[in-house]
């Protein structure tokens, strides 16, 4: 009985030894596209922050079905359940005078695709889906590419990407 229990507290100590001896960090330089080299413990100097691009004109989609991006501030414009400042432009009764794309019909639609005369609650607050765009360079790289643009490509292309 001694000699097992000894065995058994050898092993566990052996063990305890070989979890403390595991690294932990790994020995590259800490990088991150949004903190920089600051360590996880410190508090870097944010970034200033980068003005909204405002040219007005309307973006290409990255892919079919994307919300399409703000290309106007939407600085001070009030969503909230007293008031949606976004519809007082583009709801379909108002953008003639506004000049602004209306929403989308699927706006219109309930879960069950049944239309009704009313903007769908689901798409009340806008900004769940469509953001404006800062004019700042990108933070990391991206190479995302469309199905339809992957099925388009010659094979050989295809992979350099
Ligand atoms: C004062 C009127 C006005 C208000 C308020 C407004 N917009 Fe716009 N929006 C426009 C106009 C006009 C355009 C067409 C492009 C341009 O001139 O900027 C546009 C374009 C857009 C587009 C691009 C559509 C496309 O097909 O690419 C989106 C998305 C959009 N707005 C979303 C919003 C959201 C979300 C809000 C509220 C947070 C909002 N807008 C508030 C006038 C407005
Ligand atoms: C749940 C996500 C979602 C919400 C919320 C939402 N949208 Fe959209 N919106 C989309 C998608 C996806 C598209 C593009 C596909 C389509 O036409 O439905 C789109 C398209 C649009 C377009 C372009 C229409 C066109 O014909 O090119 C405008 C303008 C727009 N939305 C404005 C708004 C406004 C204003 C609100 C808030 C009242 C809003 N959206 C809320 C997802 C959303």
């Amino acid at each position: 009985m001694r000699t097992f229990i000894a065995v058994v507290i050898a092993s566990l100590t052996a063990l305890a030894a070989l979890a403390i001896a595991q690294p932990t960090v790994p020995d590259v330089p800490f990088h991150d596209a949004l903190r920089g080299t600051a360590p996880l413990d410190t508090e870097p100097k944010p970034p200033l922050m980068a003005p909204t691009e405002n040219k007005d004109v309307i973006r290409g989609l990255n892919y079919a079905q994307q919300p399409p991006t703000i290309p106007h501030k939407i600085d001070n414009y009030q969503v909230d359940k007293n008031a949606n400042r976004c519809l007082a432009c583009h709801a379909r009764s108002r953008v003639e005078e506004s000049g602004a794309v209306p929403v989308a019909i699927s706006h219109y639609m309930d879960r069950d695709g049944s239309v009704s005369g009313h903007l769908s609650p689901r798409r009340y607050f806008c900004t769940q889906c469509h953001v404006p765009q800062a004019d700042t360079k990108l933070l990391i790289g991206n190479t995302f590419v469309a199905v339809e643009d992957i099925r388009q490509q010659p094979a050989s292309k295809k992979q350099k990407r």
